[in-house]
């Protein structure tokens, strides 16, 4: 037997709590010998990492693994073997079906159950059939975790809270994720500390609802104080947040920690008071505004961004002006805006007052060319400004590098790719649809 590197291929869809799992998945078989691979040709294991927030998620899924088994039985065919594993927020919710109907698969795992990885590879390989673990285990997942291996470039996650309990009436994340489960602010310390020893200069703190964080006292705030006196994490974000937890101390944080990048994702979903409780969302309209007054006062050059369903069940002409009009109210500098889809299980796919598709489409299109039109003024206004971007990778074009703003804004110029990891100033010259150009204002210290 030879000691080569066995070759794993891990596909991400949904969230960004994917994308770290899905790292974290590596790192967990990687002292089994398993070596990332680029392609799922030929590897000997893959692992498809599922999203099951909205759309056909499961149906993507089984059609995902009709391609799969083909490569599968392409390895076998030549005397090979390929370990097909299912992660994800679709194990975690439809396991059982999963295995019944591709019975070539040989692990499902949920989301909580990523730290038993190895143990389930080595009993899929030993068993003749397939493995499930989607329990909520006693102990913590990140307990039992590894150290991440080497992060790639200066930017990088950080999973620090899981699950959620506000039981959004449209949302399966409570009955996949789990109830809300805090890390402490020791181990996320520690992992920061580790980051930016191999180069992060920027942090965005994970969570379902992050914002809910409670691994300390003094909640998320006090944990991004903490955070900011890391030498050398330059910039921090969170994502994703829910409006009635963004508590005092999280907002005097925006004022008082010149690290906290000023864009905050926090998702309103409707505009409409009598459709924000029918989704449970257990905040007004008038609520998420005073919240975006504080929020400003806090911090005036605060960029905000939101998520948005429209056609929620009961959600009628007047209650989508509703939203609209928040918008307007608002001013966003980007949002994603999805239709309803009906996830089974959770409330709302029972409730009376279900909207047409053809109602959805027409009223998606209106919300998202409201918010692209936001999106493009805000882009609009950052022309010729002087602005820190986190140079993170080299451009398109040959010298050309590449990075983001402080508002999260994709940002690129003409530059030497020895700026890469490092804050640069520029000055925006263009706004183009989905990014800003900039030329580059030469550090004092490159100066002649
Ligand atoms: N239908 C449409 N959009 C949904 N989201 C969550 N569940 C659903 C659903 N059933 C959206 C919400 C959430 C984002 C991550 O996905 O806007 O904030
Ligand atoms: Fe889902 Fe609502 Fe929890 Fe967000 S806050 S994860 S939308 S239940």
């Amino acid at each position: 037997m030879t000691a080569a590197a066995k070759r794993l291929h891990v596909i991400t869809w949904g969230c960004q709590m994917n994308v770290y799992d899905s790292a974290r998945m590596q790192d967990v078989l990687a002292p089994l010998g398993y070596a990332p691979s680029a392609s799922a040709e030929g590897a000997d294991m893959v692992i498809l990492n599922t999203c099951h927030i909205r759309d056909k998620a499961a149906e993507k899924v089984f059609s995902e693994l009709g391609r799969l088994r083909t490569l599968k039985q392409a390895k076998e065919a030549a005397g090979g073997r390929m370990v097909l594993a299912v992660a994800g927020c679709v194990a975690q919710a439809e396991g059982a079906e999963i295995l019944a109907r591709a019975p070539f698969v040989d692990v499902v795992l949920g989301p909580q159950t990523y730290h038993r990885l190895p143990e389930l590879v080595a009993r899929a390989s030993r068993a003749a059939g397939a493995v499930i673990d989607t329990d909520f285990p006693a102990e913590d997942k990140f307990d039992h975790l590894p150290a991440p291996a080497a992060p790639h470039g200066p930017t990088a996650f950080l999973t620090v809270q899981e699950g959620c309990d506000k039981f959004c009436a449209f949302c399966v994340v409570p009955y996949t994720r789990g109830a809300e489960q805090s890390r402490p602010a020791a181990a996320v310390l520690a992992e920061a500390r580790h980051l930016v020893a191999q180069g992060v200069r920027e942090i965005t703190l994970l969570g379902q609802n992050v914002n809910a964080w409670h691994g300390a006292p003094g909640g998320l705030g006090a944990l991004i104080r903490q955070l900011a006196a890391v030498p050398g994490l330059d910039r921090i974000r969170y994502t994703t947040s829910h409006p009635r937890d963004m508590d005092d101390g999280l907002i005097a944080a925006h004022r008082d920690v010149p690290q906290l990048m000023p864009f905050l994702h926090l998702p309103v979903q409707s505009g409409s008071d009598r459709v924000l409780a029918a989704m449970n969302r257990r905040h007004t309209a008038d609520d998420y505004l005073r919240l975006v007054e504080r929020l400003r006062a806090a911090r005036p050059d605060l960029a905000l961004s939101s998520d948005f369903i429209v056609g929620h069940p009961g959600e009628q002409a007047a209650d989508f002006r509703a939203t609209l009009a928040l918008v307007r109210e608002v001013g966003f500098a980007q949002a994603y805006s999805f239709k309803y889809s009906p996830r089974p299980g959770t409330p709302a796919a029972a409730a009376p007052g279900q909207v047409t598709e053809a109602e959805k489409d027409a009223r998606l299109q209106e919300l998202q060319a409201l918010l692209r039109a936001q999106q493009g003024a805000f882009n609009a206004d950052c022309v010729g400004r002087s602005i820190e971007v986190l140079v993170t990778v080299p451009g398109r074009h040959p010298g050309q590098i590449a990075g983001r703003s402080p508002w999260l804004q994709p940002v690129h110029a003409a530059g030497p790719a020895t700026l890469i990891g490092r804050i640069a100033r520029v000055k925006i010259t263009a706004a183009n649809p989905n990014s800003l150009s900039a030329t580059l204002v030469q550090p004092e210290h490159l100066q002649a």
